[in-house]
Formats: C-alpha cells, structure tokens, sequence
C-alpha cells in the first residue's frame, strides 16, 4: 500500500541544487514527501527550469510587487495555503521571510544554510568560514524563526576543511552534505518525528551522538 506523501512547498531564488536533491529523494523513493508548490521571487531562478522538467507547479511572488513585506507574506501565505502544503522548506531563498509568514506557518518552516550555526550567519557563509581559518564546518538544517539563519536546530552535518582547500572547493563539498541531510530532515518530518520542545528540536528515534559525520543520518 503507498503510505501518504508529505505535502511541501519549496521557496528558492536561484539554481536550485538543493531543490533538485528533494526531487531525486522523491522520484527514488526515499522521500516520502510531494512537492505542491514552488515559490521564487525571482523570475530567472534557474530552479524554475527543474520544475518544468520534471512537472512541478511554481509560482514567481517577487517581493519588489508588493508596498510592504507585510503584504507580499500575505501573498505568500496564500500561495502556500492554497497549494496545500504542510512543510515549508527554504533552499536557497535569498530574501528574509516577512514575520506574518513566520506566524502563519510557525514550527512548519525550515531552512538550510552553509555553515555550523550560530557560526557564519548571512550571506556566503562558506567563505566567511575560509577566510576565518576554522578546520571544520559544515551546514544547517533548522526551523524558521523572525532573525535570521536562527531557529531552533533539527540537523547540522560537520565538513572539514583541507589544506589545498579554497572557498569555491569548500562550499561544493559542504553543498553535497546539504544535499543528503535536507532530504533526510524533510523525511523526518514525513514520518512525524519532529518534536520541538522547549525551544530545542528532538528527533524521535535518531541517533544522536555517533561522531565524526553525520550521526543521524539514516537514508540519506
Ligand atoms: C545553498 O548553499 C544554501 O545552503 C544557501 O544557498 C545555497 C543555495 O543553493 N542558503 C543560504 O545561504 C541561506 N542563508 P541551491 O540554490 O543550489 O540550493
């Protein structure tokens, strides 16, 4: 019997490799989950190009179209709740979520970024870390919170830093782990592990703790 498929929307603002991992996990059969919707603000994101490949509704809700934030999350919250999505997943969307979004959908949003956080917040957060000089980094899963790449924890994946590294070999090999633990987050909320308590999330049945890499990874 097919078991139900989560229903998520993913929001992207430019190539979309992150996007292009969900799809994989999905179209394998290791994603229990089903993209409803697509949201770019911008028009020319080249991930628009890997829904029309492979059937994916999306939708281009720039926010320059709007008076205030306020209106364009409004806008947002439509666009969302009309797709019928349960999980909102941010990879790679450049732009600060507006708060009555955040609101709307609280707990519900999470987001990926390219470092060990709190370390390196912001944009280009891999060469922050290369030009800082630390031996090991990594990537972010976490919930959506008003600040910026803040929120609560679900996943990090640590990725060392190599001698001959530079910033551009840096950020590909920490753009692979965010290819594997973004599929694997999005799984664990498929299977209704996700527990947020105390400000902290706690993943039912994870293994927690098993170092060096990756501990709780178990599909991806
Ligand atoms: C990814 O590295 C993601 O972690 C980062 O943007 C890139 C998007 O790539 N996100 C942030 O820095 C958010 N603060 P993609 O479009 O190929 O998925």
């Amino acid at each position: 019997m097919e078991g139900r498929k989560l229903p998520i929307a993913v929001f992207v603002s430019g190539r979309g490799t992150n996007l292009q991992s969900i799809i994989d996990a999905i179209e394998s059969g290791k994603l229990d989950a089903e993209i409803k919707l697509v949201v770019s603000n911008r028009s020319k994101a080249y991930a628009l190009k890997r829904c029309e490949k492979h059937g994916i509704p999306y939708e281009v809700i720039p926010s320059k179209k709007f008076k205030t934030h306020q209106e364009w999350g409004e806008a947002l919250i439509e666009a969302v709740k009309r797709s019928g999505a349960e999980l909102v997943v941010l990879a790679g969307f450049m732009k600060i979520v507006p708060p009555n979004f955040i609101e709307a959908f609280e707990n519900r949003i999470i987001n990926i970024h390219p470092s060990l956080l709190p370390a390196f917040k912001g944009l280009d957060a891999q060469g922050q870390a290369f030009d800082y000089g630390v031996t090991l980094t990594g990537c972010t899963v976490h919930l959506v919170i008003p600040e910026l790449d803040s929120g609560p924890v679900i996943a990090q994946a640590v990725v060392p830093v190599l001698p001959n590294d530079t910033a551009e070999t840096l950020a590909k090999r920490i753009l692979e782990h965010e290819h594997r633990i973004y599929p694997q987050v999005i799984q664990w909320f498929a299977e209704g592990r996700v527990r947020v308590d105390n400000g902290k999330v706690v993943v039912l049945g994870a293994k927690y703790g098993t170092l060096p890499f990756n501990p709780q990874l178990e599909r991806f």
